[in-house]
């Protein structure tokens, strides 16, 4: 079969991560895609000192790649919300398939993007965008496909698990914490996505668009994050038993979909509450199989781009077959209240 041609836009942190998983695994990669995975064209202005790139087409402008006659699927790795969004689209209407990490992306134009896609017969994929290397949405679209789902909670953003984490283990200052969260690649470009709890709300309203087969409805979702903790905040809770966790936690109600984020207390014996660090974690319960947890690293180069690139091998794999064949971001659920709750 013939090789899939990829084009990265964004060499930073993933799309970095993403080149070099590529690069190092190739030999598996093709074995588990059944073909050949090439990177085709990277498009950035800032190169990465991390990436051996010599010999691979190189180009500041990021639309050069979305237009390439020559890729097969685009992998924005730009961030934000604009650009990415026109980049998309672009490589959409030039009949290219999309892996994305970002949730912002996906949780506030996912449905404008998904009706191109479905138009084109193209994928748009975004495992990498929830719970860095956790394949959670895999798990909720294939393993878990046969349930009702009756909730999903976690720990949905390594940032804020990270600041909790250090601030009770070490007593660190709130501050110096993020910075280091900055420096190793944990924080969204602007941190307050990650100290308000606007990521995680990004990240709860995409597993829950998947898990009870809802439209995407960021706005309905209820949205704090853990910058007014203080340290007596975390001692206290410490002295009483109980873990302070930023949790995203979503519910199927009689009267619809309740979404939300917030610090919560937990106690310290429950299994998410020794969650630590830039893990993240979540809980699932499906009516069929009960409760079933997933934990693992959430953020960082390494293994967001192992949730970019189990995408990538995805659409290697099924590239031929016919659309229908390929995962359906469109493909709702029947259920009595698809509302999420105002
Ligand atoms: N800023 C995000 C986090 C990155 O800390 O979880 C991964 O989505």
């Amino acid at each position: 079969m013939k090789p899939v041609k990829v084009g990265i836009c964004g060499l930073g942190t993933v799309g970095g991560g993403t080149f070099n998983v590529l690069t190092t695994n190739a030999k598996n990669i093709a074995r588990r895609a059944g073909r050949e995975i090439i990177v085709a064209q990277i498009g950035t202005r800032r190169p990465n000192s991390d990436c051996d790139t010599r010999n691979i087409p190189m180009t500041s402008d990021i639309f050069e790649v979305a237009k390439n006659p020559d890729i097969d699927v685009v992998v924005e790795l730009i961030g934000g919300y604009e650009v990415a969004r026109e980049l998309v689209m672009t490589a959409i209407e030039h009949g290219k398939h999309v892996v994305t990490a970002n949730k912002a992306l996906i949780a506030e134009h996912g449905e404008e993007i998904f009706a191109l896609a479905e138009a084109k017969g193209v994928s748009v994929m975004y495992e990498a965008g929830v719970a860095g290397g956790i394949p959670i949405i895999k798990a909720l679209r294939e393993g878990l496909a046969a349930n009702r789902i009756n909730w999903l909670a976690g720990i949905i953003n390594g940032t804020g698990n990270f600041i909790l984490t250090e601030m009770r283990d070490k007593g660190r200052d709130f501050n110096d914490v993020l910075q280091e969260a900055q420096q190793l690649g944990y924080a969204e470009a602007d941190p307050t996505f990650d100290v308000e709890g606007i990521d995680a709300a990004h990240k709860l309203t995409i597993l829950a668009s998947i898990a009870y087969g809802i439209p995407l409805q960021f706005a309905r979702c209820y949205t704090e994050g853990i910058s007014k903790i203080t340290q007596d905040d975390v001692e206290y809770a410490e002295e009483l038993g109980y873990r302070i966790k930023h949790l995203g936690v979503s519910r199927q109600t009689e009267k619809g979909i309740d979404l939300r984020v917030h610090p919560t207390l937990i106690p310290e014996a429950r299994p998410i509450a020794k969650v630590d660090g830039v893990l993240n974690a979540v809980m699932v319960n499906g009516n069929a199989v009960g409760d079933t947890l997933y934990v693992g690293a959430g953020a960082g180069a390494g293994p967001t781009a192992s949730a970019v690139v189990a995408d990538i091998i995805d659409l290697a794999r099924t590239l031929e077959a016919d659309a229908a064949a390929r995962v359906n971001h469109l493909a709702y659920n029947e259920i009595e209240n698809e509302q999420v709750l105002p």
